[in-house]
């Protein structure tokens, strides 16, 4: 049994698992920083409360919050199912059982609709491969479970042409995971690099302390080795 699912769902993880994930330090949470793929989320709405600058771009906020929270509704017994099906394959150390799993997504994705509605203009529906930001508008992107993890549905064009993009638009890109849903390493990952390596872009694997999918424990960091200005 090897977990699946047939399309991009909306999950939404919290402030702590981004700060592991990503290895985000007290100096990079000063910074501008851009959620891509942010959905449900609740990174926004807690280092916006303690007084960060973060947008999260996602299809999914040109939905109401009543809306996606049906979206998450509809997820959350599909993900839970896949997930108890396939406990081998987690690291059940932060989190303990598939029910507190369900537990702390969904506190994590209450606080998310909770902000969501009262946000001025930190949630802006967009999607990749194509952004509506200016270049270098933010110091870091971010893109957590979406590029790589759904490599079975979207291509390595696709994945090329959107860290592109996420370097266009921020001095550095930071991906997690670099695994594919079923817990192999992404069938892109090998051509992406190269691709993006050749293109002039310099791309570091990075061990985190985060890890949830059985060797999901490291990030991709992007930059564009053209010289530019940085805001950092
Ligand atoms: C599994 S969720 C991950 C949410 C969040 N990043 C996290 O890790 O908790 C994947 C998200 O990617 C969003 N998504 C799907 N296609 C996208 C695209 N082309 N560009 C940006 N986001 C996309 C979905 O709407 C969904 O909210």
């Amino acid at each position: 049994m090897t977990f699946t699912l047939n399309k991009v769902v909306p999950w939404g993880r919290s402030f702590d698992e981004y700060v592991s994930m990503f290895s985000l330090t007290d100096r990079d949470l000063k910074k501008y920083i851009l959620g891509c793929g942010d959905g449900p989320a609740s990174f926004n709405a807690t280092l916006t409360r303690s007084g960060g600058n973060v947008v999260s771009i996602d299809p999914i906020y040109r939905f109401s919050a009543d809306e996606i929270k049906g979206k998450i509704e509809a997820t959350y017994d599909l993900v839970i199912e896949q997930t108890s099906k396939n406990r081998d394959k987690f690291v059940w150390e932060s989190i303990k059982t598939v029910e507190n799993l369900g537990c702390v997504r969904m506190k994590a994705m209450n606080q998310f609709l909770a902000d969501f509605s009262n946000s001025e203009g930190r949630y802006v529906t967009a999607e990749l491969p194509a952004l509506p930001f200016e270049d270098n508008a933010f110091n870091i992107s971010l893109c957590s479970h979406l590029l790589f993890l759904y490599s079975e549905q979207l291509s390595s064009e696709f994945h090329v042409r959107s860290i592109k993009e996420l370097c266009r638009i921020a001095s550095e890109v930071r991906i997690f995971p670099l695994l594919e849903l079923g817990g192999r390493e992404s069938r892109h990952f090998g051509k992406v690099i190269d691709q993006l390596n050749a293109d002039g872009y310099q791309c570091e694997v990075e061990k985190v302390t985060y890890e949830f999918q059985k060797g999901g424990d490291k990030m991709l960091r992007v930059k564009s080795t053209s010289c530019r200005f940085s805001l950092a």
